[in-house]
């Protein structure tokens, strides 16, 4: 085997944890009263997810959470972030609780705490009740107060054990890929129904937070962001300008009104007809912690046909890509981390870093992963680096700890540290679920 690098130390209480998700990783779609989300309805609709399948069965967690918590504790975690299914807890989005449900999220959350795992609940990772996309989901400005509902009533049960809160995952993603692209659930490919959704988002999120701290919940709260630098897919004017823009919709549409009360003024003219008075105030809540999620840069470039002028580019030639297209480039990472820290002076956890490919199990039972170390060894080394730099990072989440449901790309992409038969649910750790447990263990 060849040498494996060395992650450089990082400080004192530095938090190692994994990320995942309900819809991704769940599984048990029918079973106990839960009710249907809007992926269980696109995942339904030919042609949406790239090898036609769904996220019915997925990695069956629902049943076997705790194999999964003992994978967590062998490689050596001090927290798990995973989202709670709203359509699971609220079939109908509001209204009568699902005893079951709730009981499934107390049994994981004793799980983690008996096996000295903080749980880290994120409320919403993309799986909205179909029953409410279809009372206007995300575009009806009525979510706010069923979403302020819902996280109170995950404040009431869990509030006494959740370590930390997220209100949202990403809602860049979620808000662009479902409702300006298409691509992602509900599938809509309309600007205006993304700037009300956005806008929604952001009130969704001050409520929520509200009804947290009524709650008097003991966990920090917080948010977490994909935040990646866009850069012109080339030197053109056009381009430049596009990538500009794009910055400011991906990476602060939903940070700044949240934390600094504001849409920036490039945004203005987009969202401006959507705030209605006491929105900024309501949205702007205290947040103990910004969680950031990052893959790779972005390339944009301007195409008048497509959604507010902007689409993807390709990265530069030769520059070195994963199976998604992304690119692999730590240094940008490093540089987010620092700007990110600077602006929102918040406290930042790494809640989402990793790498998809195809690696299957070896005639021996070994899954050999060389990308996945090496993709790794750079992008802690980058979080290193920016610690240095002054940005305060507290920890750091591998995504993810087990092979998923990977949205509209279905299940090729194996992003987990760990190996998922998704004919036999059988779990194998990975080179580099060995490779890490090593390295947090030499911290
Ligand atoms: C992030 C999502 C996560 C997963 C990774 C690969 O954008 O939050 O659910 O799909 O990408």
């Amino acid at each position: 085997m060849t040498k494996q690098p060395h992650l450089p130390k990082l400080p004192k209480g530095f938090l190692w944890g994994a990320s995942t998700a309900a819809a991704q990783i769940e599984g048990a779609a029918a079973e106990d009263g839960r009710g249907a989300s809007i992926w269980d309805a696109f995942a339904a609709t030919q042609g949406k997810i790239k090898d036609g399948s769904t996220g019915a069965v997925a990695c069956d967690h629902y049943h076997r959470y705790k194999e999964d918590i003992a994978l967590m504790k062998r490689l050596g975690l001090d927290a798990y972030r995973f989202s709670v299914s709203w359509s699971r807890v609220l079939p109908d989005g509001v209204g009568t609780a699902n005893e079951k449900a709730l009981d499934f999220y107390d049994r994981l959350i004793d799980e983690l705490l008996d096996k000295k795992i903080e749980p880290w609940l994120c409320l919403y990772h993309w799986d909205l009740p179909q029953a409410l996309h279809e009372r206007g989901g995300w575009t009806n400005r009525d979510v706010a107060r069923w979403f302020e509902d819902y996280a109170a009533l995950l404040a009431r049960r869990y509030g006494d054990r959740v370590v930390r809160w997220a209100t949202f995952n990403e809602p860049g993603v979620f808000t662009t890929a479902g409702y300006a692209v298409g691509y992602h659930a509900p599938g809509v490919a309309d600007l205006g129904a993304y700037l009300a959704a956005a806008h929604n988002v952001n009130r969704a999120h001050g409520a929520s937070v509200v009804a947290l701290r009524g709650a008097d919940v003991k966990g920090q709260i917080g948010v977490v962001c994909n935040q990646q630098p866009a850069r012109p897919a080339s030197p053109s004017d056009d381009d430049k300008a596009a990538a500009a823009l794009y910055d400011l919709f991906w990476n602060r549409t939903f940070a700044d009104p949240m934390i600094l009360g504001g849409y920036p003024e490039g945004l203005q003219p987009f969202f401006g007809p959507f705030v209605q008075d006491g929105d900024l105030e309501a949205i702007r809540q205290r947040l103990d912690f910004l969680g950031v999620n990052h893959y790779s840069p972005t390339y944009v470039k301007s195409d008048p046909a497509a959604p507010g002028g902007l689409a993807q580019g390709k990265p530069p030639e030769g520059a070195p890509v994963t199976m998604m297209g992304w690119e692999i480039a730590p240094k940008a990472f490093a540089q987010t981390l620092i700007q990110e820290a600077a602006r929102y002076k918040l406290p930042i956890v790494v809640t989402e870093n990793g790498v998809a490919d195809r690696a299957e199990v070896g005639e021996g039972g070994e899954v050999d992963d060389p990308l996945r170390i090496d993709y790794l060894a750079k992008y802690i080394g980058a979080v290193a680096s920016a610690i240095e730099s002054g940005a305060r990072i507290d920890g750091y989440f591998v995504w993810s700890l087990i092979d998923n449901f990977e949205w509209a790309e279905g299940y090729e992409p194996r992003f987990g540290v760990v190996h998922v038969d998704f004919e036999t649910q059988k779990r194998t750790p990975k080179r580099s679920f060995e490779w890490l447990r090593t390295e947090i263990k030499r911290q």
